[in-house]
């Protein structure tokens, strides 16, 4: 799939795939949409000194980039598994500019790591931050361990409908602890559905710049 380089509202770059007419990130800024919806929204609004994170679309690696930072700044562990089905060229990712715009004196050598590292082996980017990439379609992952958090972060239902389905939803569910929850840039009605569906409770909270609302999917007790 042919990938190009394209600038956001914010500066940071994305990637565009032209056959899909999709962009990775918002068109508005791709770092500040990542930080609203899944560092603010995410990490960020847990407590727990050690925590294990679920990615549905690694892509870029922007999101695990910006999650190693938030582990240095809260002390916190952090154990992230980032799914993704067709990894990007590791030469087109190190045209990126995402660490020269995080304020982290270790976030060139974090981004290095995260984009080197090796497929279906955990390792360390930090003394806190452990990832283990999965190269596989996530309806395929059969995960031993449950998950406090799971940024989903797949393209859009307009082009890739069946990542927004009930059953892919059940499975978010179903590999979350209790009082666990998901979140997503999408807000289109029938997800939500889909998510109550499952047993979610959801919540639409303000998206970030350029987006009305974004999705909060927590699992009942
Ligand atoms: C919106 S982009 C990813 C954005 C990414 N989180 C980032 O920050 O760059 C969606 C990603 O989902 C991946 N993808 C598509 N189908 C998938 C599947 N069935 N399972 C896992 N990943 C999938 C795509 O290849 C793409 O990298």
């Amino acid at each position: 799939m042919a990938l190009e380089l394209k600038k956001t509202g914010d500066s940071s770059l994305t990637l565009y795939v032209p056959d899909l007419d999709e962009h990775y990130h918002s068109y508005h800024g791709a770092l500040q949409e990542a930080n609203h919806v899944f560092i603010k929204n995410g990490i960020e609004a847990i407590n727990s000194q050690s925590v294990r994170i679920l990615e549905v679309g690694f892509g870029t690696g922007l999101n695990a980039l910006l999650t190693a930072c938030a582990s240095d700044k809260s002390r916190r562990e952090i154990n992230y598994i980032g799914v993704e089905a067709y990894p990007v060229a590791t030469d087109l990712l190190g045209e990126l500019n995402y660490p020269s715009l995080i304020e982290n004196d270790n976030a060139e050598a974090y981004y290095e790591r995260i984009i080197h590292d090796r497929w279906g082996k955990e390792q360390k980017i930090s003394k806190t931050f452990t990832l283990t990439k999965l190269e596989q379609k996530i309806e395929k992952c059969e995960f031993e361990k449950k998950f406090n958090l799971i940024y989903f972060d797949a393209f859009g239902p307009r082009v890739q409908q069946e990542m927004w389905s009930d059953s892919i939803m059940k499975k978010m569910y179903d590999c979350l602890q209790s009082n666990g929850f998901l979140v997503t840039y999408c807000a289109q009605g029938q997800f939500k559905r889909d998510l109550k569906k499952v047993g979610f409770k959801v919540f639409s909270m303000p998206g970030p710049p350029g987006k009305r609302e974004m999705v909060k999917a927590i699992k009942n007790k």
